[in-house]
């Protein structure tokens, strides 16, 4: 089959663009707003993009929960802008239904900490507090926002850079030096409503 985005003539029960770019890691995106109320949302539209120095981003923009009309610029995204700062917590095994409660819709600066019963430990670098239960956090300062093409009537897409300061890695996903995906177990996002977890991996070398 083949079809045209922007003419949506997939035919297909769901538009399946999100299947076809997977897995996508979930950025748990912590803030805080001005008056320094925390903020949490996750958000698979995220990535690494550079590693010296490490830049991440995440893409934020109208969602099936949102209408157009809705406030169009999403909390993390506004924090990030207003404070210079934001943190990605990661989503392991075992957070799956902590971090899907925290994509509700709450009012501006209700927490979604507290909402979803998350206990929060201070950041070193950024005023953002990080998820406790998550195994690695990633400190960013605000790099820049760009927008994308929308063509949702009312809709707004952006792309937030962060460049990360300072890393947190808890000590029990760690062996012998390395990062042991066994036991880190990522969660990630696949199309639809699935998720994946990753707990097998392979090494493979280079030709060079
Ligand atoms: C697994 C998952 C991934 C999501 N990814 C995105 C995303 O990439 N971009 C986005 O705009 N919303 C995404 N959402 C929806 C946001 O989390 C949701 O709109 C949230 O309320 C935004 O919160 P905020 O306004 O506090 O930033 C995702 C939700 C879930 C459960």
């Amino acid at each position: 089959m083949f079809y045209e985005p922007d003419k949506r003539n997939h035919g297909l029960p769901r538009d399946p663009f999100k299947a076809l770019v997977v897995p996508r890691p979930i950025g748990w995106i912590s803030t805080v707003d001005i008056a320094g109320r925390p903020n949490l949302a996750p958000y698979s539209f995220y990535n690494a993009v550079a590693s010296d120095p490490p830049v991440v981003l995440f893409g934020t923009g109208l969602g099936p929960g949102r209408k157009p009309g809705d406030d169009a610029i999403k909390d993390s995204q506004r924090n990030a802008e207003a404070t210079g700062e934001f943190v990605v917590n990661m989503v392991t095994d075992g957070l799956l239904d902590a971090m899907n409660r925290t994509s509700a819709h709450l009012p501006h600066g209700s927490s979604e900490f507290e909402a979803a019963g998350l206990e929060t430990v201070p950041s070193q670098l950024v005023r953002a507090p990080r998820v406790k239960a998550s195994p690695v956090h990633l400190e960013c300062r605000y790099l820049q926002t760009v927008e994308m093409p929308c063509t949702t009537p009312g809709g707004r897409n952006f792309v937030v850079f962060g460049r990360v300061v300072g890393i947190h890695i808890d000590e029990r996903v760690l062996k012998d030096g390395f990062v042991d995906i066994s036991l880190l177990r990522p969660l990630a996002r696949l199309g639809y409503m699935e998720y994946c977890l990753v707990d097998k991996s392979f090494s493979l070398d280079r030709p060079d």
